[in-house]
């Protein structure tokens, strides 16, 4: 059976909540399989940039004039654009953290379901993979990310069997860290079984080690400030989230227009802040989840840049 590469979340909430404008420039900074940017020109985008730094993505290319891949991290957005002698975007598109075809693919690493080298790259070229982090960081950095980016109420007592376990030998594969959590689990045609009641744990144990891995919420910050900078007055940012500190951080910029989140008022005690707020974490239907239950975690949220911003 064909690959399905993925299947967009919310794609018409997100389409309908950007505006398009006819012959407007827009920017997908997460194109993955398309989904989204496909819709975008065909709701007639004059200009599209969409930006992925795995070159897999390539595949989904789209044969239209008005589109241009951009392969790069998006936290080099306003590098990009500046090379493009674009100036300012009409709407950017951000659909956040990895595809079906990461998940999917058992090689690139991104799923405890598959006996695999634990790599977890995005950018297939970029230096450090998840056994880099595994094997260097401290018992404390590894408890910290455990705990800050998976919630893991345990994540020091994963820590400490982490830094045990390779004091034998380095971690390597998926199914070595996978054993940190569980020591019990079969491995058939290379499909690790792991038992129900872990797998909530190891999905928050492979998501906090993925989101260290591709510094994603780095990235994140830098392409905020890059977007709010760009957009022109009337301009519409969307973003889907997935998991609760990206969707705080992204709640926080698009209230206050800064990364701090700090709300500033004016004299007479009136909010400044570049945006106003569309869509304030709208959550995918019951029906869309039936179909695609990938789309459970899903929040957009979408803010419209002010015709006046503060100075
Ligand atoms: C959720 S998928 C996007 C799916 C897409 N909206 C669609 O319709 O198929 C996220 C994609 O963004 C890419 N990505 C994630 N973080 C990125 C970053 N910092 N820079 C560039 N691409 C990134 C991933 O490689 C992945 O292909």
């Amino acid at each position: 059976m064909a690959e399905v590469y993925h299947i967009p979340a919310m794609l018409r909430e997100t389409i309908d909540g950007l505006n398009i404008k006819p012959e407007g420039t827009y920017v997908d900074v997460t194109f993955g399989g398309g989904g989204h940017s496909r819709a975008i020109l065909e709701a007639g985008a004059g200009r599209l940039f969409s930006f992925d730094q795995d070159a897999d993505a390539l595949k989904n290319a789209i044969d239209d004039s008005r589109w241009e891949f951009v392969h790069s991290n998006f936290r080099y957005l306003r590098n990009w654009m500046d090379f493009y002698g674009v100036d300012g975007i009409d709407g950017l598109l951000a659909d956040l953290g990895v595809s079906f075809h990461h998940f999917d693919c058992p090689e690139r690493g991104f799923s405890f379901r598959f006996s695999a080298p634990l790599d977890m790259r995005m950018n297939q070229t970029a230096k450090r993979t998840a056994a880099d982090i595994i094997n260097t960081y401290s018992e404390e950095e590894l408890a910290r990310i455990f705990w800050l980016y998976g919630e893991l109420k345990n994540g020091r007592q994963i820590a400490r069997n982490i830094c045990k376990a390779r004091l034998n030998a380095p971690i390597a594969r998926t199914e070595e860290l996978v054993q940190s959590l569980t020591p019990l689990f079969a491995i058939r045609d290379g499909e690790i079984d792991v038992p129900p009641q872990k797998k909530k744990e190891l999905a928050q144990l492979f998501q906090a080690l993925r989101i260290e891995v591709n510094d994603e919420l780095g990235a994140l910050r830098e392409m905020l400030v890059a977007a709010r900078d760009l957009l022109k007055p009337g301009g519409r940012i969307a973003i889907l989230t997935y998991h609760s500190l990206e969707d705080r951080l992204v709640k926080n910029f698009l209230r206050s227009g800064n990364l701090e989140g700090e709300i500033e008022k004016d004299f007479y005690g009136n909010i400044l802040t570049p945006f106003t707020l569309i869509e304030k974490g709208r959550e995918a239907s019951e029906e869309e989840v039936e179909r695609n239950p990938r789309a459970r975690s899903a929040k957009l949220r979408i803010a419209e840049k002010r015709e006046i911003t503060k100075s």
